[in-house]
């Protein structure tokens, strides 16, 4: 697979990449996460909201049956969980456009129930599990949006 590849052995890896991503990321922008159930979204989501400054008496959960959570940070987080989405028209229809392209950091999981509706600019990362407790992270930037800015120096 392209892209840039992060081994990530433990979830405490996973933790620090996270908190890394959420410590660089900007108003506005897009994480979009792959990988199938039980790959870590949610984990790298709960580590990119302590990056964001999330206050630890908001834990973060899996949003699938409200499929939108906010959480105050620096700016604010918008945690998507589109699994249960039925098509998307239900997007349109329940206002999350806004969001997506509001001033906060989104992170999506299940970002194909978007279709049509993908946005061209987002971070991409592909979590595939490698054994019981690692992970690979693949990163693709696609639009406007770069893979460097969230990479360790
Ligand atoms: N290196 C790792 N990084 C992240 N999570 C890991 C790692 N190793 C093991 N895990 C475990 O894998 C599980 C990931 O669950 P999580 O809910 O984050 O997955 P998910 O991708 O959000 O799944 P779903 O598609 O159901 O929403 C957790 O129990 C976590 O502890
Ligand atoms: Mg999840």
């Amino acid at each position: 697979m392209t892209g840039t590849h992060i081994e990530l052995p433990d979830p405490a890896a996973t933790s620090r990449f996270g908190r890394c991503l959420g410590q660089r990321a900007e108003p506005g922008d897009i994480f979009t996460l792959g990988g199938p159930l039980g790959a870590g979204k949610t984990t790298l989501t709960q580590a990119v909201g302590l990056g964001l400054d999330v206050p630890g008496s908001c834990y973060i959960t899996s949003p699938t049956f409200s499929l939108l959570h906010e959480y105050p940070g620096r700016f604010s987080l918008y945690h998507l969980d589109l699994y249960r989405l039925g098509d998307e028209s239900e997007i349109e229809e329940l206002g999350f456009l806004d969001y997506i392209y509001g001033n906060g950091l989104t992170v999506i999981e299940w970002p194909d129930r978007l279709g049509s509706l993908m946005p061209a600019d987002r971070l991409h990362i592909e979590l595939l599990p490698v054994s019981a407790s690692s992970r690979r992270a693949v990163l693709t930037g696609h639009g406007m949006m770069q893979v460097e800015k969230f990479l360790i120096p």
